[in-house]
């Protein structure tokens, strides 16, 4: 719980009451006032990080109170504590957004963090996974099985239903995840983002080009990681925080409303070779399904994998099917004695659900990749 950067904050904030009483008159006073409530801002950050997984609900209502407070523009204590607490060195940490259906027990979400306990010594990158949950539901449930919960306001939105694919909640709700993502990336962190019905099985980190800025993961991999034809899928992206990334965001999302109806995985397609994206100098990589697979096309060696994604798959349920189907292929492999693992080469048992109800999907239209 100690926390040495929040420390500082608090430090900073005693400052600003010391450094300026010079001037004469009510001003004086107000900005006196300013101070005071400056420190006590501080102090109240600084108790919302040490205190928030202990008392959440508390820990929301002061929350809210400061957000509806005369606090200026986006600024988010308590977004902010989330990020510090989970950040690995070098300012990063691992996000997915979760919504209630997805959060039920027995569900995506149990599933994704069972995956990390199984995974080849995945269990340790827990602590740097932030969860961005869409209502009260699914944060109660994350709060009450994970250290770094954060509700995101919505605004009156109400995601707690599945939000099937292609509806206008479930569009509405991709694009609040780009915009959420890119002030992540404003507040100088980098970021994994996942899906939550992607299983982690080793640390993908290893896998993650150097000179990348946005590096995203595929639905169908051609073999050239610069290749800007490669179909990518939002669902798994590995964004460096950067002027050239934070710059990128903004045009995604402001390209929303030249595609309406799109979801942001098809608008990317569609911009990935605008001019714009080129002048920006932005360093796109795709990543290899050999690595970061999934049910599309999915990792061939167990040697190598680190992630599968229940992507080409419609339907809550037959993502849960086929992703306690998959878990149980990583556990016999993992039960394998050493020699084994390298010389049997074992396959995946799935897609089975996904697949069908992909083809079925399929016929109605083409774009049901996720
Ligand atoms: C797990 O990771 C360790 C350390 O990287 C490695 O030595 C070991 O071979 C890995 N095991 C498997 C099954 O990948
Ligand atoms: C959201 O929708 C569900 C079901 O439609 C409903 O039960 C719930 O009360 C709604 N929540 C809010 C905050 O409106
Ligand atoms: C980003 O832009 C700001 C302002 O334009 C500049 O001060 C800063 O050096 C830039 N950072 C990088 C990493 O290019
Ligand atoms: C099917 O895809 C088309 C074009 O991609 C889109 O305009 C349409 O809304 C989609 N229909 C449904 C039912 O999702
Ligand atoms: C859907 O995909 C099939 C096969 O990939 C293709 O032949 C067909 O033209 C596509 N339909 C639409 C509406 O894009």
């Amino acid at each position: 719980m100690k926390d040495s950067v929040s420390a500082g904050e608090f430090g900073g904030a005693s400052k600003v009451v010391e450094g300026n009483s010079v001037s004469s008159g009510s001003p004086v006073l107000i900005r006196r006032a300013t101070q005071i409530t400056l420190l006590f801002v501080g102090v109240v950050v600084l108790w919302m990080c040490v205190y928030s997984s202990a008392t959440p609900f508390g820990f929301r209502a002061v929350s809210n109170y400061f957000n509806s407070a005369s606090l200026k523009g986006s600024i988010d204590p308590n977004l902010e504590c989330v990020l510090r607490k989970a950040s690995m060195k070098g300012k990063t940490v691992i996000i997915t957004t979760l919504n209630d259906a997805w959060a039920e027990p027995g569900s995506i979400f149990d599933l994704f963090l069972e995956s990390f306990h199984i995974g080849n010594q995945t269990e340790k990158l827990l602590k740097h996974l932030v969860i961005i949950t869409w209502d009260q539901k699914a944060y109660a449930r994350c709060i009450a099985l994970h250290p770094h919960c954060y509700q995101l306001e919505t605004k009156g939105d109400n995601f707690t239903n599945e939000a099937f694919f292609m509806t206008p909640n479930y569009l509405h709700m991709m694009w609040r995840r780009i915009e959420f993502l890119d002030t992540v990336l404003e507040k100088g962190y980098s970021f994994v983002f996942t899906d939550t019905d992607i299983m982690w099985f080793r640390d993908p980190f290893k896998q993650f080009f150097k000179d990348g800025d946005f590096q995203i993961a595929c639905d169908f991999f051609n073999g050239n990681s610069y290749d800007l034809k490669n179909l990518p899928n939002g669902g798994f992206t590995y964004v460096k925080s950067n002027n050239r990334t934070i710059r990128f965001y903004k045009f995604w999302f402001k390209s929303r409303k030249d595609y309406p109806e799109k979801h942001d995985q098809d608008v990317l397609n569609l911009i990935k070779t605008h001019p714009f994206i080129s002048q920006l100098k932005l360093k796109i990589r795709f990543l290899s399904t050999a690595y970061i697979g999934g049910f599309c096309q999915r990792s061939k060696d167990f040697n190598k994998v680190c992630t599968m994604h229940a992507n080409c798959c419609v339907g809550l349920d037959n993502k849960v099917n086929d992703l306690k189907i998959l878990l149980e292929d990583w556990r016999k492999y993992m039960a394998l004695p050493a020699n084994d693992k390298k010389n049997s080469h074992p396959s995946w048992s799935v897609p089975q659900s996904c697949r069908t109800s992909f083809q079925r999907g399929n016929k109605k239209n083409n774009s049901t990749r996720r």
